[in-house]
């Protein structure tokens, strides 16, 4: 069985999340999202509008996906691919180059973003809407 590990913040859910899981899950047969904790997101000066929980239940739900596991810090990835013996890392392009030193552990996968759509973006419009 081949193994896929994919790495978020997953806020929001939109097409280009899907998009990604999507096309990671294709890349094998069994996918792994490590979703960013509050915690985590914190330490990245990042604020979700959705907890962990909530977005954390939303990707179980998703049938491209097969486990979630908390993303906590950003040095567990070598040792996720250890202990879920991971085969493929996926991320999408706005990460191209940064995680290249995890190929000594498996093949590590950038796919293109879906263009125009993000949280940001989603936070912005409605922000603009209100006003
Ligand atoms: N992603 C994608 N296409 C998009 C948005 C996100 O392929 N249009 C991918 C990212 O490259 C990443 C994963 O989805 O591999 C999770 O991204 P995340 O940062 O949680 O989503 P964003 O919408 O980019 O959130 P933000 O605006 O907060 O950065």
């Amino acid at each position: 069985m081949k193994k896929i590990l994919t790495y978020g913040t997953f806020d929001l859910l939109h097409y280009g999340h899907i998009n990604l899981l999507q096309r990671a899950k294709a890349l094998g047969d069994y996918l792994i999202v490590g979703l960013s904790t509050d915690e985590f997101n914190a330490v990245k000066g990042k604020q979700c509008y959705f907890p962990y929980d909530e977005r954390r239940k939303m990707l179980e739900a998703l049938r491209c996906v097969d486990l979630v596991i908390p993303e906590n810090c950003w040095a567990q990835k070598e040792s996720d691919i250890r202990e879920f013996k991971v085969d493929v890392f996926v991320m999408g392009d706005d990460w191209k180059g940064k995680f290249d030193f995890l190929d000594k552990h498996c093949e590590v996968v950038y796919l293109p973003r879906t263009p125009e759509i993000s949280t940001t973006q989603i936070k912005k419009d409605i922000v603009n809407k209100k006003n």
